[in-house]
């Protein structure tokens, strides 16, 4: 069976003290740190950019996966990629020229994620295959944390499981990510699971234990 890895979203972190989250989030057993962007325009919410991503950085041992939820993203690649992010995840939605994104990011020497919208197929990415390390699969429309997990979106993890076979490529599944939605996700063949307000309730920087019990129950 594959490893799961665990990938807190800091999106329900306290905005204020983000090192001291991810140091504590690392120090609880989490696999690696999940950073979302948002602009306001692709996605109906506004949070932080490069400069923060960086700032983040120097807090993080292990990976930092960077989800970009902005439209344009070329332009941002170099900076993020500059940040230290180790994985950049774009939409197939935030432009027309996913392949030319993919390319970028890889470019600059970071991993390049594909991420997919609850209402988008897995066409695509049967001519991307070569094209990416990691394909996210949005199990809520993004935007928000503690959102409610679409169901219908596992059995196009089960079928994208199918396409990438045993191909090195990672599906990791971002939203509505809780102890009873979690099993049915790595059943059908996820292996990075991000989660937000599941790691991150009834915990805090001063009170860091539940995040390592919310993590081992995930
Ligand atoms: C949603 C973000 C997610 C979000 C997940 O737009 O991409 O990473 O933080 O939050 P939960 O786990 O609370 O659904
Ligand atoms: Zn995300």
């Amino acid at each position: 069976t594959r490893a799961i890895k665990i990938a807190p979203s800091i999106l329900s972190a306290d905005f204020a003290n983000f090192g001291a989250e991810c140091e504590a989030i690392e120090a609880q057993g989490c696999d690696w740190v999940h950073v979302d962007v948002m602009d306001g325009h692709f996605v109906p919410n506004i949070t932080f950019g490069p400069s923060t991503c960086a700032a983040i950085r120097k807090h993080i041992k292990g990976v930092m996966d960077v989800h970009l939820m902005i439209a344009p993203v070329d332009s941002y690649i170099d900076a993020f990629a500059a940040s230290g992010a180790d994985v950049i995840t774009a939409h197939l939605e935030a432009g027309p020229h996913i392949h030319r994104t993919l390319q970028a990011i890889r470019a600059t020497g970071a991993k390049a994620g594909l991420a997919l919208n609850p209402g988008t197929g897995i066409d695509a990415v049967a001519h991307l295959l070569d094209m990416v390390d990691l394909v996210c699969v949005m199990t809520v429309n993004p935007g928000f944390g503690g959102q409610k997990f679409i169901q219908s979106q596992v059995d196009k993890m089960r079928a994208l499981r199918a396409m990438i076979g045993d191909r090195p490529i990672h599906i990791e599944i971002d939203g509505g990510v809780t102890v009873e939605t979690a099993p049915l996700v790595a059943a059908a063949g996820a292996d990075v699971l991000v989660a937000g307000s599941a790691v991150f309730k009834g915990g805090s920087v001063a009170n860091p234990a539940p995040y390592g019990a919310n993590i081992r129950a995930i």
